[in-house]
């Protein structure tokens, strides 16, 4: 594969500065509940974007990666310009790099800061569910925060990564998947309250308990930028403002008779999908933390029936590889990510992992599906300079 420091010195000619990388995410449990500053539990994964970056002497910001050799070139004072009003001008995967600029910069002196080159090589798996693109917003904003000396934490980088992707991407989203970027831990999960972003590392203690995360990317694609994600993100607003509360996360389960009797149907379940799946969270930490990762199996498959039949954001290929998975013995198994496609995840003995594969592959071949990619991944620490 090539790597960043290789696509960087076809570019210029040189060796970089440095290289900065930030991974990927695979969701635990917590989904579309971010966006109403509710809990997520989400790991960094062993998949990674790295960022070769070098300086250049004048003040414009070049972006080149493995998935599109074409370089992209604008100046820097004119970010401000292009984002959000101009953004369909810029290549899409450009956006997310060149948009987490713009959003740095909106809070620093552009003239003080130096033109830059950067060149990108990834492992995380495009339109999977896995984040690829929180992962390139967090080597961006890592390796831009070093060298332009903004001095901004963690969290404030996660926070220009989301900028990036609600304006100048244009996708709706929560902050899930850049904090679980930056934050990440190597065998721990981020148990993240999305309204203080107070983020807790939980151990995980998958390898202790002989168990293995297993994906299946299904290969169906999905992007957040159009359609169904909106919707239900605009469902969501419509039913805390039916029950008079800032956000759905100010909803018990106890109040869920009384929404039913002031929504129409579809309005009440992606109501109640977000309510219980909070509640979701903090048993999973809860269990967690009293009895260890093989005690939270139900609770994945009863996010993953909540997502099919509530919010309605899975696909026949999800729910054929979470019900294969667990019937071949998996601990639990769930769709992870924002749904309409992407990756199912299944909680599985060391022992089985085989077993659950064959079995998947089996199914989706008899279902007349294309082939789904299966393996497995460890939760990993986050964003880092590497060199
Ligand atoms: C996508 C978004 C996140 C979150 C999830 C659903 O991954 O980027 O912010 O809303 O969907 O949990």
């Amino acid at each position: 594969m090539t790597t960043a420091t290789a696509l960087f010195h076809d570019l210029t000619g040189a060796a970089p500065h440095g290289v900065w990388s930030s991974p990927g995410r695979v969701n635990l449990i917590g989904e579309h509940t971010d966006y109403n500053d509710g809990f997520v539990f989400p790991f960094a994964i062993d998949h990674r974007t790295s960022v070769a970056l070098g300086l250049r002497d004048d003040a414009r910001i070049r972006v080149v990666s493995t998935f599109d050799p074409v370089p992209v070139e604008v100046a820097l004072a004119d970010l401000d310009t292009l984002f959000p009003a101009r953004r369909d001008e810029i290549v899409e995967w450009a956006r997310y790099p060149l948009g987490v600029a713009w959003a740095l910069l909106r809070d620093a002196d552009v003239d003080a800061v130096s033109g830059v080159d950067l060149a990108f090589a990834s492992d995380v798996p495009v339109g999977a569910g896995l984040s690829s693109s929180a992962a390139i917003e967090g080597a961006t904003a890592s390796a831009l925060n070093d060298v332009w000396q903004l001095g901004r934490d963690r969290v404030a980088l996660a926070q220009a990564g989301r900028l990036a992707e609600n304006d100048a991407v244009g996708a709706p989203t929560g902050i899930m998947d850049q904090m679980a970027s930056m934050l990440g831990r190597a065998d721990a999960a981020i148990f993240l309250d999305c309204r203080s972003l107070e983020a807790d590392v939980v151990d995980l203690g998958f390898a202790a308990a002989e168990l293995e995360l297993v994906v299946i990317d299904t290969g169906v694609k999905h992007a957040h930028s159009t359609g169904g994600y909106g919707e239900r993100r605009a469902a969501c607003e419509r039913g805390a403002e039916i029950m008079g509360v800032a956000a759905l996360r100010d909803l018990a389960p106890a109040d869920l008779a009384r929404a039913e009797e002031l929504m129409d149907d579809v309005t009440f379940r992606r109501v109640r999908h977000v309510v219980t799946e909070d509640q979701r969270v903090l048993d999973t930490v809860e269990t967690l933390r009293r009895e260890g990762p093989r005690a939270i199996g139900h609770l994945l498959d009863a996010s993953h029936a909540s997502m099919r039949d509530d919010f309605e954001i899975s696909v026949p290929e999800l729910d054929l590889a979470v019900d294969t998975a667990r019937a071949a013995g998996a601990v639990g198994a769930r769709m992870t990510g924002g749904g309409f496609g992407g990756a199912a995840i299944a909680l599985v003995d060391q022992a089985r992992v085989a077993e659950v594969g064959v079995a998947v592959e089996r199914a989706f071949a008899a279902a007349g599906f294309a082939a789904p990619h299966i393996f497995t991944v460890r939760p990993s620490e986050g964003a880092r300079r590497d060199a």
